[in-house]
């Protein structure tokens, strides 16, 4: 599996929100590491929407390295996105930096702003004529709706002006450096391409494990909650990238279309009640926090999952997810079958931090007796690398060279949502089933 990059690609990207926290913690410090590894596009711009344009860019760039780069190339624009006509001025702007570039360039249109506000923003980038342009590339970061309904309707209104093409859906962890190792892993490894279906693999178990609680997102997580901000993208994300075949010949352009078949097989337990195979939890003090004693939003959720695929009948599936654990990490555990009644093997894919790869092996200990004993064959990504790139390089890097590899399509986004419709359904106003846990829990705790 093999990427290539062009650095002859004029490129303006436009940043809407330039002046939010996204934008501050991780895109433009993204760029700063692109170019400095020598790897952004030789001619490059970036225009930064925002409503008052009298702000100090250096304010701006204060966890970016190689500043001086993103200053030089860094312009900020004022307009007001509710206004399509502002829109033109936008677009005479572009015109005249593709003038200096002294050709044409691709608009890469970054919608760093909360969903409601993007809809329209989508709709004015149509209206203006911007969209119609061949090069011109949309990115959006989650939540892509809250429910199948709503997202589905929010894909009807992007393409009425976008071509599935020019769209490039975020999901972060698609970028993590690990993430994309767990295909390399599963191809490159024959032991393990040839044993990873249900007749070697007993279970898998997936957990995003975060410390932090809701960090002041008071409004966004109570409309949310983990079942969404998790599970609906990252968790099942993953799930589909430990399931999905892999792409003949390494072909990296098919493997959204790859993650979506494997989506497509995945089910709730059919047989089990719904108080059986999903738990959720609120930390103690998050009601506090919001400031809303009935809120019944979950921080915390553990669901057991199904695939329909044949060649993963029977293999028990887990995700969980919650915030205010006691530790931060990501990992996929796979727990293969024991062999005549005989200890089981284990891979574990760290997937932060301590990015790395540890498979449980038995042999015997050291001694006159016959005992054996369980061992670690470890793998971590520092003690071999300096540095890991940062999950933004990633997906901007990707969207300049139109690789759609990393980014959710929408008939992806549809089959997530389909997938938890109906317990979304039946968990509005019941809380019969909410766990209180106490801050610091280890995910054990929560469900037992
Ligand atoms: C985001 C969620 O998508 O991912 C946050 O909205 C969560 O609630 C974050 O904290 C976790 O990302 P990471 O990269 O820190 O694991």
């Amino acid at each position: 599996m093999t990427k290539q990059m062009n650095k002859n690609i004029p490129t303006i990207l436009i940043i809407i929100g330039i002046t939010g926290d996204l934008s501050k913690r991780k895109l433009l410090p993204a760029i700063g590491q692109i170019a400095a590894t020598k790897m952004a596009p030789d001619k490059f711009r970036i225009i930064g929407v925002t409503r008052k344009a009298d702000i100090d860019i250096e304010d701006l760039l204060k966890d970016t390295i190689n500043k001086d780069f993103v200053k030089d190339n860094t312009e900020l624009f004022e307009m007001d996105l509710t206004n399509v006509a502002e829109y033109k001025k936008l677009l005479i702007r572009l015109g005249e930096i593709e003038n200096e570039f002294g050709s044409s360039a691709q608009y890469l249109f970054y919608l760093s702003v909360p969903p409601n506000v993007s809809k329209t923003i989508v709709e004015f980038i149509g209206e203006s004529g911007l969209a119609g342009r061949q090069n011109t590339k949309l990115l959006l970061e989650k939540p892509f709706g809250v429910d199948l309904k709503s997202a589905t309707d929010l894909i009807n209104h992007i393409n009425q002006y976008f071509k599935p093409k020019q769209v490039y859906r975020i999901d972060h962890y698609l970028a993590k450096e690990t993430v994309q190792n767990i295909l390399v892993f599963r191809d490159g490894n024959s032991l393990f391409k040839k044993t990873w279906n249900k007749d070697f693999i007993d279970r898998i178990e997936i957990i995003v494990s975060e410390e932090i609680g809701i960090e002041g997102r008071v409004n966004f997580y109570e409309n949310t909650g983990a079942l969404r901000d998790i599970v609906q993208s990252h968790l099942l994300q993953l799930l589909a990238i430990t399931l999905m075949d892999l792409p003949e010949e390494g072909n990296l352009e098919n493997v959204p279309s790859l993650r979506y078949e494997a989506l497509k097989q995945i089910t709730i337990p059919s047989i089990k009640s719904l108080s059986t195979y999903v738990k959720r939890g609120q930390y103690k003090g998050y009601r506090d926090e919001v400031k809303n004693q009935n809120s019944i939003t979950e921080t915390f959720v553990s669901i057991d999952l199904e695939s329909q695929d044949p060649k993963w009948e029977g293999v028990k599936i887990n995700l969980t997810t919650g915030k205010a654990l006691k530790n931060k990490f990501t990992e996929i555990k796979i727990y293969y079958k024991k062999e005549n009644n005989k200890e089981s093997n284990e891979l574990q894919l760290r997937l932060q931090p301590n990015e790395g790869i540890s498979f449980s092996v038995w042999a015997k200990r050291p001694g006159y007796e016959h005992q054996i004993g369980r061992h670690a064959l470890d793998f971590s990504f520092k003690d071999h690398y300096t540095t890991l790139p940062e999950a933004y390089e990633q997906v901007l890097f990707n969207a300049i060279n139109s690789d759609h590899s990393l980014f959710t399509s929408s008939d992806e986004v549809i089959e997530t949502w389909k997938i938890l419709d109906s317990l979304q359904k039946s968990w509005v106003n019941s809380a019969y089933d909410l766990i209180i846990y106490k801050k610091g829990s280890n995910p054990e705790e929560v469900v037992n």
